[in-house]
């Protein structure tokens, strides 16, 4: 089990959106540190609020440029309902864990760093182009 590394492959061509992308790689490594550390539980509360709130605040960015540069309605509905799903999710940990702090473990860790590089891989990628060549205009 390790952290994830930023590779440039992550990239998705547009530096804004670059920089807030390895914001959020931070924000779910800490939390894997902050889980493994079994001293940590208000630190893995403080990492679940901030990676909730910068979640939120990355994707209404990115939702918001490729809404600006005239996306395709039909993907950016796609896109938007995969950072809503997530947002949900994050929320959910953040109830269980309010409830019983010791219950969340690296399966959540899991989860938040598998959803983050396949969707900086597959879905982000999938705009990549696009606003490459619009934000550029
Ligand atoms: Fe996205």
């Amino acid at each position: 089990m390790h952290q994830i590394e930023w590779h440039d492959s992550h990239s998705v061509g547009v530096p804004s959106i670059d920089e807030q992308h390895k914001r959020l790689v931070a924000l779910t490594n800490r939390l894997f540190l902050a889980i493994m550390d079994e001293t940590g539980e208000t630190a893995l509360g403080d990492v679940l609020d901030e990676l909730a709130d910068y979640a939120v605040y990355h994707f209404t960015h990115e939702e918001g440029l490729l809404h600006l540069h005239g996306y395709p309605d039909e993907l950016l509905t796609e896109h938007r309902a995969e950072h809503a799903a997530l947002t949900d999710q994050v929320h959910e940990y953040i109830e269980r864990y309010r409830e019983d702090p010791a219950c969340l473990d690296l399966s959540v860790y899991v989860f938040l760093r598998d959803w983050t590089t396949e969707h900086m891989s597959r879905s982000d990628s999938k705009y990549s182009e696009f606003l490459q060549a619009r934000a550029a205009e």
